[in-house]
């Protein structure tokens, strides 16, 4: 049985969320569907069709773990698609299911997304998608995706929130108490990563004051979309 040796108090240290994810990556994708009742596939494209008016751009999709987003990205037949993520075995399964058919024009680059190996103003479009609840320092990440767009540029950012609807917050509140751990541990034998989800999306900040923080950033009219009673929000904003 595959164990975690860190538990969810470590979490916020990023040595510990890599190797969590490194771990979980087998059953990742499964879970994600199972866990969302396949709603993040949605999500994932409705997030990517905020970058419609950038057909035929450059790409940057951050934490891209098992490449989902960089998939969808290929609907805006792009120049070129970077995904990159600091967890080897997550870019591993994306590697698998890109297969060689698909692979020109898609880089695969392991980094960290508080510190991106990319140039200033080298992209059209940044992304990331159920990322940044993990970063440890959000301001300095959203600085980098700022950094590394272009002019008139645009990043979105997907993340799961909890829902604001009395009656759809309270649902929520008991699926994430006993459900996702529950369900969690029984696919990826990961228990610990999976009390970790609910935990990091309670911490995660509320709509206003991450507008605030793209704003702080340096991100011209930010703005939030909130998509099945807020279980998730797309926030998206420009470069000047
Ligand atoms: C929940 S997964 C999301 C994967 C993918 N974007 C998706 O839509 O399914 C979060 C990903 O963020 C990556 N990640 C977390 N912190 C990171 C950091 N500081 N730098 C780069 N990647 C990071 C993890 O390795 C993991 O692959």
């Amino acid at each position: 049985m595959k164990t975690s040796s860190s538990t969810p108090h470590d979490r916020g240290r990023p040595e510990t969320i890599r190797q969590m994810f490194d771990e979980i990556a087998p059953t990742y994708d499964r879970l994600n569907r199972v866990l969302s009742f396949g709603l993040d596939r949605r999500w994932r494209h409705k997030a990517v069709e905020l970058l419609s008016g950038k057909v035929g751009g450059s790409f940057l999709d951050i934490a891209a773990g098992s490449g989902d987003v960089a998939l969808d990205l290929g609907a805006l037949r792009p120049r070129s698609i970077v995904a990159s993520d600091f967890a080897f075995n997550m870019l591993s399964v994306f590697r698998k299911k890109l297969g060689t058919a698909h692979r020109e024009g898609v880089a695969l680059v392991s980094c960290d997304a508080h510190s991106l190996p990319f140039r200033d103003a080298s992209f059209d479009g940044t992304i990331v998608a159920f990322g940044i609840r993990n970063f440890a320092d959000r301001l300095r990440s959203l600085q980098e995706m700022l950094r590394v767009l272009k002019p008139d540029g645009i990043s979105v950012i997907l993340e799961l929130t909890q829902p604001t609807l009395p009656v759809a917050a309270q649902l929520y509140r008991a699926y994430s108490r006993w459900g996702i751990p529950a369900i969690g541990k029984f696919i990826s034998k990961n228990s610990s990563a999976y009390s970790y989800l609910p935990s990091s999306i309670s911490k995660f900040p509320d709509e206003r004051e991450f507008l605030s923080l793209m704003t702080q950033a340096g991100f011209t009219s930010p703005n939030a979309t909130p998509l099945t009673f807020g279980a998730a929000t797309i926030y998206s904003g420009r470069k000047r």
